[in-house]
C-alpha cells in the first residue's frame, strides 16, 4: 500500500494537496473554454419515456417510394421529388405491454391530411417481399392524427408478449398534397416490445428481421438498418435511425438547401422545382456550386486526376506560415467567378514516387501529389480533401469535458496517438470554445465551418 493512504495525518494532507494539484490542472485546460451547450441550451423532448402505464418511444419518418428489401427496384433509400414538403411523420409507440398492459397504441402524426394511411405489421414475404400479415387502416382520431392498435401476435396467434419483434412499416397516403405524388411507403422498421425501435438485418431466404447485432451498433441508436435495396450511392444520406419527430423535417429541409445550386436553385436530383430564394446567392469568387459537388454522396472526395480542375476540394492559401490570408486570394482558393476576373486555380501535376521501407524489411511506395497553380500562385498553401458527412450534429453535442479527458498530448497511453485538444475562438461572440470541426478541429461549431467556406 502507498504511504499516502497511512493514518499519519501529514501524508493524508500530502496526498489531499497532490489531488487538488491534479485536477486543477485538468480543469486549467477546460475552464478556457466556454462550453457550446449547457443548462439552458433548449433541448428536444425525450425520444423514450418510461411511466408506469407505458414505456413510449417516438421516433421521425420520410416518405420512400418502394419496400425495404427490392433490390431490384433500388427505389428505396433515395429521395423522391418534394421530399421536404409535407413529407415527414412524427410515430410513438404507447407500449402499456411493457407495464404489464395488453396494447400498444400508435399514434402517427401528419403535417397534411392522410387517406386512409396504412399499417403493415409482421412481416410475411412469401410471395414478394413487400407482403405483411397484417395490414391495418390508420383511424383518424384529430386532425393530421392517426392510430392503431396492437395487441395480437399475428403469425403466433396469441396476445403479444415483452421480447415479441414486430417490424412494420407505415405508409402515409397524402389526400391532398401541394405539389407531387400522394402514395408512398415509409420506412421498414423492427419494434421489440418492452424495448424500442431497433436496427434490423434480414436472415434466412425471407430475409426476417432480427435486431442487428451490438457489434454491428457502429453509431450506436442511430445507426441505419441493413440496406437491401442495392442503392451503395445513398447511405450517408439517411437520417438517424433513431432520428427525432422533431428532427425529421428539419433534415429534410436542411437536405433540399444541401442539394441546391446556388447560382441558379435547381436541386441536384430531378425532377425537383427550383429554390428560387437560393438562386443567386454565388459568387463572384467560388470553388463549387452546391455542397453536395464537393460532399458528393456526402463521402469522401476523390483527388482529381493529374492535370483536372479542382472544384471538390479546397486549397487553402496564405502569405505566411501563420496562416495570414493571402492579399490577393484571401484564405483558400476560389478558380471560378460569376464576374470578374478568376483567382487563378491549382491543380496536380503529377505525382513524385517515395519509396522506402518498413522496420521488418518490407518495402512500401507512396505518392506524393505535386501542385501547379495558374495565375497567382501562394507561397503558403495546403489541399484539403473533403470529408464525409455523417453524425456531425451529435459530434457537436459531446460535452467538452469527455473530449478533454480524452486528450493524451505526450501520449502517456504508450498508444503512439498524442491527441490534443484544440481551442478556437467563436466567431459570432469571441468566446474560446473547444475545437472540434475541420482540418485539425479548427472550427468550434457546424454553423462556423460552413460559414467559413
Ligand atoms: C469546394 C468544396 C466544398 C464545398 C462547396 C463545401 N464543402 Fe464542406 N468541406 C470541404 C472540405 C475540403 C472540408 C474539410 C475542411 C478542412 O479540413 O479544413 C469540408 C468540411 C466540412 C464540414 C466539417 C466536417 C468535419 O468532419 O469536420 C462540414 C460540416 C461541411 N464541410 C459542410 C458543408 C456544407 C453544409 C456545405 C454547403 C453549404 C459545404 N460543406 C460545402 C469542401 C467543401
Amino acid at each position: 500500500m502507498s504511504p499516502l493512504f497511512h493514518t499519519s495525518g501529514r501524508a493524508t494532507l500530502a496526498g489531499a494537496l497532490f489531488l487538488v494539484h491534479l485536477s486543477s490542472l485538468v480543469s486549467a485546460q477546460e475552464s478556457a473554454v466556454v462550453p457550446l451547450f449547457d443548462t439552458t441550451t433548449k433541448l428536444e423532448p425525450p425520444t423514450t419515456v418510461d411511466t408506469a402505464e407505458a414505456l413510449i418511444t417516438r421516433i421521425g419518418d420520410r416518405v420512400r417510394d418502394r419496400h425495404a428489401r427490392e433490390s431490384k427496384f433500388k427505389a428505396y433509400d433515395h429521395y423522391l421529388s418534394f421530399y421536404w414538403e409535407q413529407r415527414s411523420i412524427h410515430l410513438e409507440f404507447v407500449d402499456k405491454i411493457a407495464r404489464g398492459g395488453n396494447e400498444i397504441l400508435v399514434n402517427i402524426r401528419s403535417l397534411t391530411p392522410l387517406n386512409e394511411p396504412n399499417f403493415r405489421s409482421f412481416y410475411r414475404g412469401l410471395n414478394t417481399v413487400a407482403e405483411y400479415h397484417e395490414n391495418l387502416i390508420a383511424a383518424e382520431v384529430a386532425p393530421n392524427h392517426y392510430s392503431v392498435k396492437l395487441a395480437h401476435h399475428a403469425t403466433e396467434r396469441r396476445p403479444l408478449e415483452v421480447g415479441d419483434q414486430i417490424e412494420f412499416e407505415f405508409s402515409p397516403f397524402l389526400a391532398s398534397p401541394k405539389n407531387g405524388r400522394s402514395n408512398y411507403y415509409g420506412t421498414t422498421m423492427l419494434y421489440v416490445v418492452g424495448k424500442g425501435i431497433v436496427p434490423w438485418m434480414g436472415v434466412g431466404e425471407r430475409q426476417e428481421s432480427i435486431p442487428l447485432p451490438e457489434s454491428a451498433l457502429l453509431g450506436g441508436g442511430t445507426t441505419i438498418s441493413r440496406q437491401y435495396s442495392g442503392e451503395p450511392a445513398e447511405r450517408f444520406k439517411q437520417m438517424a435511425g433513431n432520428i427525432s419527430p422533431q428532427s425529421a423535417q428539419p433534415f429534410l429541409l436542411g437536405r433540399r438547401l444541401h442539394h441546391t445550386n446556388m447560382l441558379d436553385g435547381t436541386h441536384s436530383e430531378q425532377p425537383n422545382p427550383v429554390f428560387r430564394e437560393q438562386a443567386g446567392k454565388l459568387g463572384p469568387h467560388y470553388v463549387a456550386r452546391s455542397c453536395i459537388a464537393c460532399h458528393v454522396n456526402n463521402g469522401r472526395s476523390l483527388p482529381p486526376a493529374p492535370g483536372e480542375p479542382m472544384n471538390n476540394t479546397v486549397v487553402k492559401v496564405a502569405s505566411d506560415e501563420t496562416g495570414t490570408p493571402h492579399p490577393r486570394l484571401g484564405t483558400a482558393l476560389q478558380p471560378r467567378s460569376t464576374s470578374g476576373v478568376a483567382e487563378g486555380s491549382a491543380h496536380i501535376q503529377r505525382y513524385e514516387l517515395i519509396v522506402g521501407k518498413y522496420a521488418d524489411g518490407e518495402e512500401y511506395e507512396l505518392r506524393k501529389p505535386v501542385y501547379e497553380f495558374v495565375g497567382t500562385v501562394p507561397r503558403f498553401f495546403s489541399v484539403r480533401l473533403t470529408p464525409q458527412l455523417v453524425g456531425l450534429g451529435l459530434l457537436e453535442a459531446i460535452r467538452e469535458h469527455d473530449v478533454f479527458a480524452l486528450a493524451d498530448p505526450e501520449d502517456e497511453d504508450g498508444d503512439g496517438i498524442s491527441g490534443r485538444a484544440n481551442i478556437v475562438v467563436d466567431s459570432e461572440n469571441n468566446k474560446r470554445r473547444l475545437g472540434r470541426f475541420g482540418h485539425k478541429a479548427g472550427q468550434p461549431r457546424l454553423r462556423q465551418q460552413i460559414a467559413g467556406r
